[in-house]
């Protein structure tokens, strides 16, 4: 590896542990991921519980609840916590607004989320987090794990030359590369925005790239030609570095909340012809910013 490379990954493995004195956080990896124990999330949190919660989401970017039992009250109480509940668009045809059911049966050929993507990124307001609830995993007894990807460190392992350029440019973020193949429902508006490639997290400041190939479309400050070749190589950063990701293996009962503005996910359709069940809400963010 390449020497700023190996400062990047020690510039994350080296930082001081932080100490948390009412849940107990399990690292999944030393960049990314955490499971967290010491909460009922049937149960309000407490305050302090809540803040530590809150440090370990901005320290690992992905948490992992084992073991709850919990209705959609309690999930959109938690998410609550971290911001303004976003409405699922398109909006379900019936049932709460703001719980999407992520709903894989026998008869599937593709799952919603089968390829790295950041959730909601063509809006102008993205989303800050997602969490999903598991209740039903494949037959199989495996299967349907999530992969979590810290875009912190993907822009991080880029040579500083390559950092330099693209510092000042944008991307064009258009949710009509996710319908590719499908037909929108009538009405709904496709959403499309341009954000910085490089954006900084609204709470730690830190740099993020920010692309993703379900999503992003032109840099427009460069000829289609050049943007098309620039965006597929930052696209391969995340599968070409094993490093910068987690696995998350699912029970039933397990709740996973991660941060769409400095992680990408990839949700492995691996178990065909077999089902798995969740309820995914969301959590409105701001404009994201160079
Ligand atoms: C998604 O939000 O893309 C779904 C993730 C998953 O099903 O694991």
């Amino acid at each position: 590896m390449e020497q700023y490379e190996l400062d990047a990954i020690r510039g994350i493995t080296t930082r001081p542990a932080q100490k948390y004195r009412t849940i107990a956080v399990d690292t999944l990896t030393p960049v990314i991921g955490a499971e967290i124990s010491g909460v009922d999330l049937s149960q309000e949190l407490t305050e302090e519980q809540l803040a530590e919660v809150k440090a370990a989401f901005l320290d690992h970017h992905v948490l992992v609840f084992r073991d709850q039992t919990i209705t959609p009250e309690h999930q959109k109480r938690f998410a609550g916590h971290f911001g303004e509940l976003r409405p699922v668009n398109p909006p379900p045809p019936e049932g709460d607004p703001y719980i999407l059911e992520i709903s894989t049966t026998p008869e599937a050929e593709n799952v919603a989320g089968n390829g790295w993507h950041a959730d909601g990124t063509a809006d102008a307001e993205p989303s800050l987090g997602s969490m999903l609830y598991i209740t039903r995993v494949p037959e199989t007894g495996s299967g349907g794990d999530t992969l979590f990807a810290n875009m912190h460190l993907a822009y991080e392992m880029l040579s500083p030359v390559m950092r330099d350029l693209l510092d000042g440019m944008t991307a064009v973020h258009d949710g009509a590369i996710a319908f590719q193949g499908y037909t929108p429902p009538p009405g709904y508006v496709i959403p499309k925005a341009e954000h910085p490639l490089i954006v900084r997290h609204p709470e730690t400041d830190r740099k993020i790239l920010y692309v993703n190939p379900a999503y992003t479309g032109r840099i427009p400050q460069l000829s289609a030609d050049e943007s098309r070749a620039l965006l597929d190589m930052l696209f391969s950063v995340v599968p070409r570095r094993p490093i910068l990701s987690c696995r998350v293996r699912w029970t039933p009962g397990t709740l996973v909340f991660w941060d769409n503005r400095c992680v990408q996910h990839h949700a492995v359709y691996d178990y065909y012809p077999f089902t798995r069940y969740g309820q995914r809400v969301a959590i409105n963010g701001g404009p994201l910013k160079a």
